[in-house]
């Protein structure tokens, strides 16, 4: 049921707060933080889990998830970004057709936030292992929430908040996905806007995203454009009905398409004890180029 934390086929809590979902060869794939420890308060004040690792699930049907297990694990390195004292959130993985690998992008920090890098991972297959490449400051600036997306020409971009969360910035990424070109735009300048989920329908690019209020809900608010890289509008909250406004107590986390039909994955964070955290997947309406979405099971 949405708005609750579901389980596995063995029946065990599924640990994949953040996530995203991968269609590969008939199969769905959901990537997520696991955050089955306990919930801790850093000395910054920000509440965690220690980092764990990033886990996958796999589903013929979106419904029944097998675990299949962490593909990227914390490090027992200090030094590491991976280490457990550190941030690595939102994860989401490409398929890069060039090299047939899977490219991992998440959000690197430390307990405190004020790392703010993008972190890259890469696999043979959905399942991992994943091979941690590196973090770096995308084209020189900060990094928190972030999505990736994949053009219909195959170009991809790495879509993520900046400037302390002010600005959301679009880097594209290399043809291996796993580095960036030094192109970079723009998007909802000064509007403080996070947890970016994007897709492509019928011409245009829509980008459901929060604001900026921790583990706390917020309205989400959802932009369009011609282009990927530019001319960004802010449109309206797609959210209708009882709480709409609170986007159903959820935040955005990804878009994914099944049957021809968008659905907005949605995180329910508890702060209180984030591993219980619940999940929502919704439908989005379209009608022209307005979007809707209601709570529904
Ligand atoms: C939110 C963000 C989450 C997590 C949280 C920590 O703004 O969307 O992914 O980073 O802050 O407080």
């Amino acid at each position: 049921m949405n708005r609750t934390l579901w389980h596995d086929t063995e029946g065990n809590s599924i640990q994949a707060h953040g996530g995203m979902i991968l269609q590969h060869d008939g199969t769905y794939y959901w990537f997520g933080e696991n955050k089955n420890g306990s919930t801790s308060v850093a000395p910054s004040g920000d509440i965690r889990v220690d980092f764990i690792g990033i886990s996958c699930y796999s589903s013929s049907d979106l419904h029944d998830w097998k675990n299949e297990g962490l593909v990227l694990i914390a490090s027992d390195d200090p030094s590491s970004d991976l280490y457990k004292d550190r941030v690595c959130e939102r994860p989401k993985v490409i398929y890069n057709k060039k090299t047939n690998r899977f490219v991992m992008w998440m959000h690197i920090d430390t307990a405190d936030y004020t790392a703010a890098r993008a972190g890259v991972a890469v696999s043979d297959a959905p399942t991992g292992p994943f091979t941690y490449l590196c973090s770096m400051a995308p084209n020189c600036s900060d990094c928190r929430d972030l999505t990736v997306f994949q053009d219909t020409d195959d170009t991809a971009y790495l879509i993520h908040s900046s400037d302390w969360n002010k600005t959301l910035r679009i880097s594209q990424l290399t043809d291996d996905y796993t580095g960036l070109t030094g192109v970079c735009t723009t998007a909802f300048i000064e509007q403080e806007r996070e947890a970016p989920a994007v897709f492509f329908h019928e011409g245009l690019y829509y980008m459901i995203t929060s604001g900026c209020t921790g583990w706390n809900p917020n309205s989400a608010l959802y932009g369009i454009s011609g282009n990927i890289q530019t001319g960004w509008k802010l449109i309206d909250n797609p959210c209708c009905g009882k709480d709409g406004r609170m986007t159903f107590y959820g935040q955005s986390t990804y878009v994914f398409q099944k049957d021809g039909i968008f659905y907005l994955m949605l995180d329910h964070w508890n702060p209180a004890d984030l591993k219980t955290s619940g999940y929502s997947f919704l439908p989005i309406h379209i009608d022209g180029t307005a979007l809707t979405i209601t709570m529904e099971d």
